[in-house]
Protein backbone atom coordinates (compact mmCIF):
# COMPACT_ATOMS: atom_id res chain seq x y z
CA UNK A 1 0.00 0.00 0.00
CA UNK A 2 1.64 2.97 -1.13
CA UNK A 3 1.79 6.34 1.75
CA UNK A 4 0.50 9.85 0.88
CA UNK A 5 3.70 11.89 1.17
CA UNK A 6 3.46 15.21 2.57
CA UNK A 7 5.59 16.78 0.06
CA UNK A 8 3.69 18.74 -2.94
CA UNK A 9 3.73 21.79 -4.93
CA UNK A 10 3.57 23.76 -2.06
CA UNK A 11 6.09 21.98 0.10
CA UNK A 12 8.21 20.46 -2.38
CA UNK A 13 10.79 17.44 -1.46
CA UNK A 14 14.28 18.54 -1.68
CA UNK A 15 15.97 15.79 -3.68
CA UNK A 16 19.38 15.18 -4.14
CA UNK A 17 21.09 14.74 -7.07
CA UNK A 18 23.14 11.59 -7.97
CA UNK A 19 23.78 11.79 -11.39
CA UNK A 20 24.56 14.68 -13.27
CA UNK A 21 26.04 13.72 -16.95
CA UNK A 22 25.93 14.89 -20.88
CA UNK A 23 24.17 12.27 -22.69
CA UNK A 24 25.64 14.20 -25.95
CA UNK A 25 29.32 13.10 -27.53
CA UNK A 26 31.94 15.11 -29.03
CA UNK A 27 30.90 16.98 -31.91
CA UNK A 28 27.27 17.34 -31.03
CA UNK A 29 25.75 20.58 -31.65
CA UNK A 30 23.40 19.91 -28.75
CA UNK A 31 23.46 19.80 -24.73
CA UNK A 32 21.11 17.53 -23.39
CA UNK A 33 21.41 15.90 -19.78
CA UNK A 34 20.40 12.70 -18.11
CA UNK A 35 20.03 13.62 -14.02
CA UNK A 36 19.02 11.18 -11.28
CA UNK A 37 17.74 12.76 -8.04
CA UNK A 38 16.82 10.72 -4.53
CA UNK A 39 13.56 10.59 -3.65
CA UNK A 40 14.67 8.29 -0.22
CA UNK A 41 12.72 9.68 2.94
CA UNK A 42 10.10 11.74 0.65
CA UNK A 43 7.54 9.29 0.67
CA UNK A 44 6.84 10.69 -3.04
CA UNK A 45 5.42 7.99 -5.52
CA UNK A 46 4.71 8.96 -9.28
CA UNK A 47 3.69 6.44 -12.33
CA UNK A 48 5.85 6.18 -14.99
CA UNK A 49 4.16 9.35 -17.51
CA UNK A 50 4.11 11.46 -14.87
CA UNK A 51 6.08 14.75 -15.20
CA UNK A 52 8.33 16.32 -12.20
CA UNK A 53 8.00 19.99 -11.17
CA UNK A 54 11.61 21.79 -9.98
CA UNK A 55 11.93 24.84 -8.72
CA UNK A 56 14.77 26.79 -10.17
CA UNK A 57 17.04 29.55 -8.96
CA UNK A 58 18.30 32.27 -11.50
CA UNK A 59 21.56 32.69 -12.04
CA UNK A 60 23.76 34.70 -9.30
CA UNK A 61 25.16 36.99 -12.00
CA UNK A 62 22.41 38.49 -13.44
CA UNK A 63 21.13 38.95 -10.05
CA UNK A 64 24.46 40.86 -9.61
CA UNK A 65 24.05 42.40 -13.15
CA UNK A 66 20.12 43.75 -12.49
CA UNK A 67 21.15 45.11 -8.89
CA UNK A 68 24.22 47.09 -10.57
CA UNK A 69 22.13 48.38 -13.15
CA UNK A 70 19.35 49.67 -10.78
CA UNK A 71 21.83 50.82 -8.45
CA UNK A 72 20.52 48.59 -5.78
CA UNK A 73 22.91 46.93 -2.81
CA UNK A 74 20.64 43.78 -2.98
CA UNK A 75 20.10 43.87 0.83
CA UNK A 76 16.78 46.24 1.12
CA UNK A 77 13.84 44.51 1.80
CA UNK A 78 10.71 43.49 0.29
CA UNK A 79 7.59 41.74 0.46
CA UNK A 80 5.99 39.49 -1.84
CA UNK A 81 2.21 39.08 -2.13
CA UNK A 82 2.05 36.64 -0.08
CA UNK A 83 3.68 38.34 2.83
CA UNK A 84 7.00 37.07 2.99
CA UNK A 85 9.83 39.52 3.10
CA UNK A 86 13.06 38.73 2.63
CA UNK A 87 16.23 40.71 0.95
CA UNK A 88 16.03 41.78 -2.46
CA UNK A 89 19.34 39.88 -3.88
CA UNK A 90 16.96 36.49 -2.14
CA UNK A 91 13.97 37.68 -4.04
CA UNK A 92 15.49 37.97 -7.27
CA UNK A 93 17.71 34.64 -6.91
CA UNK A 94 14.75 32.18 -6.04
CA UNK A 95 11.24 33.90 -6.38
CA UNK A 96 10.88 36.50 -9.21
CA UNK A 97 11.21 35.52 -12.73
CA UNK A 98 14.14 38.15 -13.61
CA UNK A 99 14.69 37.23 -17.84
CA UNK A 100 11.47 37.56 -20.08
CA UNK A 101 10.04 40.72 -18.96
CA UNK A 102 6.53 41.29 -17.65
CA UNK A 103 3.96 43.78 -19.39
CA UNK A 104 4.18 45.69 -15.61
CA UNK A 105 7.71 45.82 -15.79
CA UNK A 106 7.48 47.32 -19.91
CA UNK A 107 4.41 49.82 -18.60
CA UNK A 108 6.61 50.70 -15.85
CA UNK A 109 9.84 51.88 -17.98
CA UNK A 110 7.59 53.34 -20.53
CA UNK A 111 6.21 55.65 -17.54
CA UNK A 112 9.87 56.49 -16.27
CA UNK A 113 11.99 56.70 -19.65
CA UNK A 114 11.30 59.46 -22.00
CA UNK A 115 13.04 57.68 -24.81
CA UNK A 116 10.66 54.51 -25.66
CA UNK A 117 8.33 55.63 -28.09
CA UNK A 118 8.46 52.17 -29.99
CA UNK A 119 7.98 50.31 -26.95
CA UNK A 120 5.06 52.64 -25.82
CA UNK A 121 3.12 52.03 -28.74
CA UNK A 122 4.11 47.87 -29.04
CA UNK A 123 2.21 47.82 -25.39
CA UNK A 124 -1.53 48.89 -27.05
CA UNK A 125 -3.36 45.87 -26.56
CA UNK A 126 -3.70 45.53 -30.76
CA UNK A 127 -0.02 45.13 -31.44
CA UNK A 128 0.37 41.69 -29.06
CA UNK A 129 2.15 40.19 -31.93
CA UNK A 130 4.72 42.71 -32.93
CA UNK A 131 5.31 43.35 -29.32
CA UNK A 132 5.87 39.58 -29.05
CA UNK A 133 8.01 39.53 -31.90
CA UNK A 134 9.58 42.36 -30.69
CA UNK A 135 10.55 40.74 -27.17
CA UNK A 136 12.38 37.76 -28.96
CA UNK A 137 15.33 37.17 -27.26
CA UNK A 138 15.27 40.27 -25.27
CA UNK A 139 15.39 40.36 -21.09
CA UNK A 140 15.13 42.45 -18.71
CA UNK A 141 18.32 43.28 -17.90
CA UNK A 142 18.59 44.79 -21.54
CA UNK A 143 15.86 47.35 -21.21
CA UNK A 144 17.66 48.20 -17.77
CA UNK A 145 21.38 48.95 -19.65
CA UNK A 146 19.10 50.60 -22.02
CA UNK A 147 17.47 53.11 -19.97
CA UNK A 148 20.38 53.87 -17.34
CA UNK A 149 18.25 56.86 -16.64
CA UNK A 150 15.46 54.98 -15.26
CA UNK A 151 15.08 54.72 -11.36
CA UNK A 152 12.95 52.25 -9.47
CA UNK A 153 12.73 51.78 -6.01
CA UNK A 154 13.34 48.40 -4.78
CA UNK A 155 9.55 47.52 -3.97
CA UNK A 156 8.62 49.05 -6.68
CA UNK A 157 10.75 47.05 -9.40
CA UNK A 158 9.70 43.65 -7.09
CA UNK A 159 6.29 44.41 -7.62
CA UNK A 160 7.07 44.22 -11.48
CA UNK A 161 8.18 40.99 -11.82
CA UNK A 162 6.25 37.90 -12.05
CA UNK A 163 6.59 34.87 -9.75
CA UNK A 164 9.38 32.33 -10.89
CA UNK A 165 7.73 28.97 -11.84
CA UNK A 166 8.46 25.57 -11.53
CA UNK A 167 9.66 23.78 -14.81
CA UNK A 168 8.17 20.65 -15.76
CA UNK A 169 9.85 17.60 -16.31
CA UNK A 170 9.13 14.29 -18.27
CA UNK A 171 9.85 11.16 -15.93
CA UNK A 172 12.65 9.18 -17.49
CA UNK A 173 12.69 6.05 -15.13
CA UNK A 174 10.20 3.88 -13.45
CA UNK A 175 9.87 3.07 -9.49
CA UNK A 176 9.87 -0.33 -10.14
CA UNK A 177 12.95 -0.48 -11.62
CA UNK A 178 14.54 2.85 -9.37
CA UNK A 179 12.93 2.48 -6.51
CA UNK A 180 13.24 6.03 -4.04
CA UNK A 181 14.87 7.42 -7.50
CA UNK A 182 13.90 9.97 -10.33
CA UNK A 183 15.23 10.30 -13.76
CA UNK A 184 14.69 13.47 -15.77
CA UNK A 185 16.61 13.91 -19.41
CA UNK A 186 16.75 17.80 -19.96
CA UNK A 187 18.14 19.75 -23.00
CA UNK A 188 19.92 22.77 -21.71
CA UNK A 189 18.59 25.94 -23.46
CA UNK A 190 21.37 28.01 -24.27
CA UNK A 191 21.11 30.72 -27.36
CA UNK A 192 22.79 34.25 -28.14
CA UNK A 193 20.54 37.34 -28.68
CA UNK A 194 21.56 40.57 -28.70
CA UNK A 195 24.88 40.19 -28.35
CA UNK A 196 24.89 38.23 -25.25
CA UNK A 197 24.77 34.69 -24.16
CA UNK A 198 21.78 33.31 -22.93
CA UNK A 199 20.65 30.75 -20.73
CA UNK A 200 17.32 28.79 -19.85
CA UNK A 201 16.36 29.69 -16.36
CA UNK A 202 15.80 25.89 -15.07
CA UNK A 203 17.84 24.19 -17.73
CA UNK A 204 20.67 26.01 -17.24
CA UNK A 205 20.84 25.92 -12.81
CA UNK A 206 20.80 22.15 -13.33
CA UNK A 207 23.65 22.12 -15.92
CA UNK A 208 26.15 24.41 -14.54
CA UNK A 209 25.04 25.05 -10.94
CA UNK A 210 23.84 21.99 -9.01
CA UNK A 211 26.34 19.77 -8.35
CA UNK A 212 25.88 16.15 -7.27
CA UNK A 213 25.42 16.02 -3.55
CA UNK A 214 23.38 19.30 -3.94
CA UNK A 215 19.18 19.71 -3.50
CA UNK A 216 16.61 20.65 -5.79
CA UNK A 217 12.78 21.42 -4.32
CA UNK A 218 10.58 19.09 -6.58
CA UNK A 219 7.25 18.01 -6.88
CA UNK A 220 5.01 14.82 -8.88
CA UNK A 221 3.09 16.52 -11.40
CA UNK A 222 0.26 14.08 -12.02
CA UNK A 223 -0.68 13.30 -15.42
CA UNK A 224 -3.27 10.66 -15.29
CA UNK A 225 -3.75 11.15 -19.42
CA UNK A 226 0.03 9.95 -20.19
CA UNK A 227 -0.32 6.29 -18.20
CA UNK A 228 0.75 2.90 -20.43
CA UNK A 229 -2.40 0.87 -21.27
CA UNK A 230 -3.59 -0.61 -17.46
CA UNK A 231 -3.48 -4.06 -19.51
CA UNK A 232 -0.15 -4.80 -19.66
CA UNK A 233 -0.62 -6.80 -22.99
CA UNK A 234 -1.51 -4.11 -24.94
CA UNK A 235 0.70 -3.21 -27.53
CA UNK A 236 1.90 0.52 -27.42
CA UNK A 237 3.79 2.59 -30.34
CA UNK A 238 5.88 5.14 -29.10
CA UNK A 239 7.02 8.49 -30.93
CA UNK A 240 9.86 10.24 -28.88
CA UNK A 241 12.40 12.04 -30.51
CA UNK A 242 15.24 14.40 -28.11
CA UNK A 243 14.17 14.79 -25.29
CA UNK A 244 11.24 13.09 -25.99
CA UNK A 245 12.41 9.81 -25.31
CA UNK A 246 12.05 10.26 -20.84
CA UNK A 247 9.06 8.88 -21.18
CA UNK A 248 9.46 6.06 -23.22
CA UNK A 249 12.48 4.90 -21.11
CA UNK A 250 10.10 5.05 -17.97
CA UNK A 251 7.58 2.70 -20.01
CA UNK A 252 10.30 0.07 -20.79
CA UNK A 253 11.93 0.23 -17.38
CA UNK A 254 8.42 -0.53 -15.98
CA UNK A 255 7.43 -3.13 -18.66
CA UNK A 256 10.25 -4.96 -17.93
CA UNK A 257 9.89 -4.64 -15.02
CA UNK A 258 6.89 -6.45 -14.49
CA UNK A 259 7.00 -8.72 -17.36
CA UNK A 260 4.50 -7.30 -19.34
CA UNK A 261 3.57 -9.34 -22.77
CA UNK A 262 2.61 -6.08 -24.75
CA UNK A 263 4.89 -5.39 -27.42
CA UNK A 264 6.75 -2.36 -27.73
CA UNK A 265 7.27 -0.39 -30.86
CA UNK A 266 9.88 3.05 -30.36
CA UNK A 267 10.64 5.72 -32.60
CA UNK A 268 13.61 7.82 -31.13
CA UNK A 269 14.95 10.83 -33.50
CA UNK A 270 18.37 13.37 -32.74
CA UNK A 271 20.49 14.77 -35.34
CA UNK A 272 23.22 12.56 -35.16
CA UNK A 273 23.62 8.71 -34.16
CA UNK A 274 27.47 8.97 -33.29
CA UNK A 275 26.80 11.73 -30.76
CA UNK A 276 23.28 12.09 -29.99
CA UNK A 277 22.17 8.53 -29.76
CA UNK A 278 20.57 8.53 -26.07
CA UNK A 279 20.76 5.49 -24.17
CA UNK A 280 21.87 3.51 -27.23
CA UNK A 281 23.37 0.62 -25.28
CA UNK A 282 20.18 0.35 -22.98
CA UNK A 283 17.52 0.46 -26.00
CA UNK A 284 20.09 -2.22 -27.33
CA UNK A 285 19.88 -4.51 -24.62
CA UNK A 286 15.68 -4.15 -24.50
CA UNK A 287 15.62 -4.79 -28.14
CA UNK A 288 17.82 -7.71 -28.00
CA UNK A 289 15.68 -9.03 -25.26
CA UNK A 290 12.36 -8.69 -26.94
CA UNK A 291 11.00 -6.28 -24.52
CA UNK A 292 11.60 -3.52 -27.31
CA UNK A 293 9.66 -5.57 -29.99
CA UNK A 294 10.37 -2.82 -32.87
CA UNK A 295 12.99 -0.02 -32.66
CA UNK A 296 13.35 2.77 -35.65
CA UNK A 297 15.62 5.92 -35.43
CA UNK A 298 15.70 8.96 -37.50
CA UNK A 299 18.84 10.93 -37.11
CA UNK A 300 18.14 13.96 -39.30
CA UNK A 301 21.95 15.41 -39.38
CA UNK A 302 23.85 11.57 -40.88
CA UNK A 303 22.74 12.74 -44.35
CA UNK A 304 22.36 15.43 -46.75
CA UNK A 305 18.90 15.68 -46.34
CA UNK A 306 16.38 15.79 -43.48
CA UNK A 307 14.83 12.50 -41.70
CA UNK A 308 12.65 12.84 -39.13
CA UNK A 309 10.24 10.28 -36.90
CA UNK A 310 7.25 10.94 -39.15
CA UNK A 311 9.48 9.42 -42.04
CA UNK A 312 10.01 6.20 -40.34
CA UNK A 313 6.40 5.87 -39.28
CA UNK A 314 5.58 6.70 -43.11
CA UNK A 315 8.08 3.34 -44.31
CA UNK A 316 6.55 1.21 -42.01
CA UNK A 317 3.18 2.36 -42.50
CA UNK A 318 1.60 -1.09 -43.16
CA UNK A 319 2.64 -2.81 -39.93
CA UNK A 320 2.26 0.37 -37.89
CA UNK A 321 -1.65 0.31 -39.47
CA UNK A 322 -1.62 -3.26 -38.33
CA UNK A 323 -0.43 -2.58 -34.69
CA UNK A 324 -3.45 0.14 -34.65
CA UNK A 325 -5.84 -2.18 -35.85
CA UNK A 326 -4.34 -4.63 -33.03
CA UNK A 327 -5.28 -1.87 -30.28
CA UNK A 328 -2.55 -0.73 -29.96
CA UNK A 329 -1.81 3.01 -28.15
CA UNK A 330 -0.09 5.38 -29.75
CA UNK A 331 2.13 7.90 -27.73
CA UNK A 332 4.04 11.19 -28.86
CA UNK A 333 6.76 13.14 -26.34
CA UNK A 334 8.76 16.49 -27.51
CA UNK A 335 8.49 19.30 -29.56
CA UNK A 336 5.18 20.63 -29.58
CA UNK A 337 5.56 23.26 -32.12
CA UNK A 338 6.80 21.22 -35.31
CA UNK A 339 7.28 17.62 -34.16
CA UNK A 340 3.98 16.48 -32.84
CA UNK A 341 2.32 18.49 -35.90
CA UNK A 342 3.64 16.32 -38.26
CA UNK A 343 3.32 13.07 -36.71
CA UNK A 344 -0.12 13.75 -36.20
CA UNK A 345 -0.33 14.85 -39.97
CA UNK A 346 1.54 11.23 -40.83
CA UNK A 347 -0.70 8.93 -39.08
CA UNK A 348 -3.31 10.49 -40.32
CA UNK A 349 -1.69 9.54 -44.32
CA UNK A 350 -0.89 6.56 -42.54
CA UNK A 351 -4.86 5.70 -41.73
CA UNK A 352 -6.27 6.64 -45.27
CA UNK A 353 -3.59 4.91 -47.40
CA UNK A 354 -3.46 1.68 -45.31
CA UNK A 355 -6.90 1.89 -44.15
CA UNK A 356 -8.16 2.87 -47.39
CA UNK A 357 -10.44 6.15 -46.38
CA UNK A 358 -10.53 9.34 -47.42
CA UNK A 359 -9.87 12.26 -45.30
CA UNK A 360 -12.68 12.95 -43.37
CA UNK A 361 -13.17 8.80 -42.51
CA UNK A 362 -8.94 8.99 -41.43
CA UNK A 363 -9.72 11.99 -38.89
CA UNK A 364 -12.63 10.17 -37.78
CA UNK A 365 -10.60 7.03 -37.10
CA UNK A 366 -8.03 9.38 -35.50
CA UNK A 367 -10.55 11.00 -33.38
CA UNK A 368 -11.86 7.98 -32.48
CA UNK A 369 -8.06 6.95 -30.91
CA UNK A 370 -8.07 9.92 -29.20
CA UNK A 371 -11.82 10.03 -27.44
CA UNK A 372 -10.54 6.21 -27.11
CA UNK A 373 -7.75 7.74 -25.06
CA UNK A 374 -5.70 5.91 -27.19
CA UNK A 375 -3.59 8.49 -28.70
CA UNK A 376 -1.98 10.74 -26.09
CA UNK A 377 0.35 13.09 -25.92
CA UNK A 378 2.83 14.94 -23.68
CA UNK A 379 3.95 18.07 -25.33
CA UNK A 380 5.73 21.22 -24.50
C1 LIG B 1 4.65 18.50 -19.47
C2 LIG B 1 6.03 19.01 -19.85
C3 LIG B 1 7.08 18.12 -19.89
C4 LIG B 1 8.35 18.57 -20.24
N1 LIG B 1 9.38 17.67 -20.28
C5 LIG B 1 10.61 18.08 -20.63
C6 LIG B 1 11.69 17.15 -20.67
O1 LIG B 1 11.54 15.95 -20.38
N2 LIG B 1 12.92 17.61 -21.02
C7 LIG B 1 13.13 18.93 -21.36
O2 LIG B 1 14.26 19.29 -21.66
N3 LIG B 1 12.12 19.83 -21.32
C8 LIG B 1 10.88 19.44 -20.95
N4 LIG B 1 9.86 20.36 -20.88
C9 LIG B 1 10.18 21.79 -21.12
C10 LIG B 1 10.63 22.43 -19.78
O3 LIG B 1 9.55 22.48 -18.87
C11 LIG B 1 11.17 23.87 -19.93
O4 LIG B 1 10.25 24.62 -20.65
C12 LIG B 1 12.53 23.92 -20.64
O5 LIG B 1 13.51 23.18 -19.93
C13 LIG B 1 13.00 25.39 -20.73
O6 LIG B 1 13.03 25.92 -19.42
P1 LIG B 1 14.22 26.86 -18.94
O7 LIG B 1 13.82 27.40 -17.59
O8 LIG B 1 15.53 26.20 -19.07
O9 LIG B 1 14.17 28.02 -20.01
P2 LIG B 1 13.43 29.42 -19.85
O10 LIG B 1 14.18 30.29 -18.92
O11 LIG B 1 12.00 29.17 -19.59
O12 LIG B 1 13.68 29.98 -21.29
C14 LIG B 1 12.97 29.49 -22.41
C15 LIG B 1 12.59 30.73 -23.18
O13 LIG B 1 13.78 31.30 -23.72
C16 LIG B 1 13.49 31.93 -24.93
N5 LIG B 1 14.33 31.33 -25.98
C17 LIG B 1 14.67 30.03 -26.10
N6 LIG B 1 15.45 29.85 -27.17
C18 LIG B 1 15.60 31.07 -27.73
C19 LIG B 1 16.29 31.57 -28.87
N7 LIG B 1 17.00 30.74 -29.64
N8 LIG B 1 16.22 32.88 -29.14
C20 LIG B 1 15.51 33.73 -28.36
N9 LIG B 1 14.84 33.33 -27.27
C21 LIG B 1 14.87 32.02 -26.97
C22 LIG B 1 12.03 31.71 -25.22
O14 LIG B 1 11.34 32.84 -24.75
C23 LIG B 1 11.70 30.49 -24.39
O15 LIG B 1 10.35 30.46 -24.01
C24 LIG B 1 8.57 19.93 -20.54
C25 LIG B 1 7.50 20.83 -20.50
C26 LIG B 1 6.25 20.38 -20.15
C27 LIG B 1 5.12 21.38 -20.11
N1 LIG C 1 11.04 26.90 -30.71
C1 LIG C 1 11.78 26.20 -31.51
O1 LIG C 1 12.06 26.60 -32.61
C2 LIG C 1 12.30 24.89 -31.04
C3 LIG C 1 13.03 24.10 -31.91
C4 LIG C 1 13.50 22.88 -31.46
C5 LIG C 1 13.27 22.51 -30.16
N2 LIG C 1 12.56 23.31 -29.35
C6 LIG C 1 12.34 22.96 -27.99
O2 LIG C 1 13.55 22.57 -27.43
C7 LIG C 1 13.34 21.58 -26.47
C8 LIG C 1 14.24 20.42 -26.62
O3 LIG C 1 14.26 19.93 -27.90
P1 LIG C 1 14.88 18.50 -27.98
O4 LIG C 1 16.33 18.62 -27.67
O5 LIG C 1 14.05 17.59 -27.22
O6 LIG C 1 14.78 18.03 -29.45
P2 LIG C 1 14.39 18.66 -30.82
O7 LIG C 1 15.02 19.97 -31.01
O8 LIG C 1 12.93 18.53 -30.95
O9 LIG C 1 15.17 17.66 -31.84
C9 LIG C 1 15.07 16.24 -31.83
C10 LIG C 1 15.08 15.73 -33.26
O10 LIG C 1 13.87 16.10 -33.89
C11 LIG C 1 14.19 16.63 -35.16
N3 LIG C 1 13.13 17.51 -35.67
C12 LIG C 1 13.15 18.82 -35.96
N4 LIG C 1 11.99 19.20 -36.51
C13 LIG C 1 11.23 18.10 -36.60
C14 LIG C 1 9.94 17.85 -37.11
N5 LIG C 1 9.20 18.83 -37.65
N6 LIG C 1 9.46 16.61 -37.04
C15 LIG C 1 10.17 15.61 -36.49
N7 LIG C 1 11.42 15.78 -36.01
C16 LIG C 1 11.93 17.00 -36.05
C17 LIG C 1 15.50 17.33 -34.94
O11 LIG C 1 16.16 17.53 -36.19
P3 LIG C 1 16.96 18.85 -36.63
O12 LIG C 1 17.44 19.51 -35.38
O13 LIG C 1 18.07 18.34 -37.48
O14 LIG C 1 15.98 19.66 -37.41
C18 LIG C 1 16.22 16.30 -34.11
O15 LIG C 1 16.75 15.29 -34.91
C19 LIG C 1 11.87 21.24 -26.56
O16 LIG C 1 11.26 21.94 -25.51
C20 LIG C 1 11.42 21.81 -27.86
O17 LIG C 1 10.07 22.23 -27.81
C21 LIG C 1 12.08 24.50 -29.76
Amino acid sequence: MSTISVYNRKNPFPATVLVNRKLNRQGSEKETRHYEFSLTGSGLHYEVGDSMGVFPRNDPKLVEEILHALHFSGEEPVTTKEGETFSLREGLTRYYQITQPSKQFLDALVQKSSGTNDLKELLHPDRKEDLEHYLWGLEVIDFLLDNPSVRFSPEEFAKTLRKLQPRLYSIGSSLKARPEQVDLVIATVRYESHGRMRAGVASAFLADRLPVGETVPMFVHVAKGFRLPEDPSVPIIMVGPGTGIAPFRAYLQERAAIGAPGKNWLFFGEQRSKCDFFYEEEFAQWHAKGVLTRFDTAFSRDQAHKIYVQHRMLEQAGELYRWLEGGAHFYVCGDAARMAKDVDVALHKIVAEQGGKNVEEAAAYVERLRKEKRYKQDVY
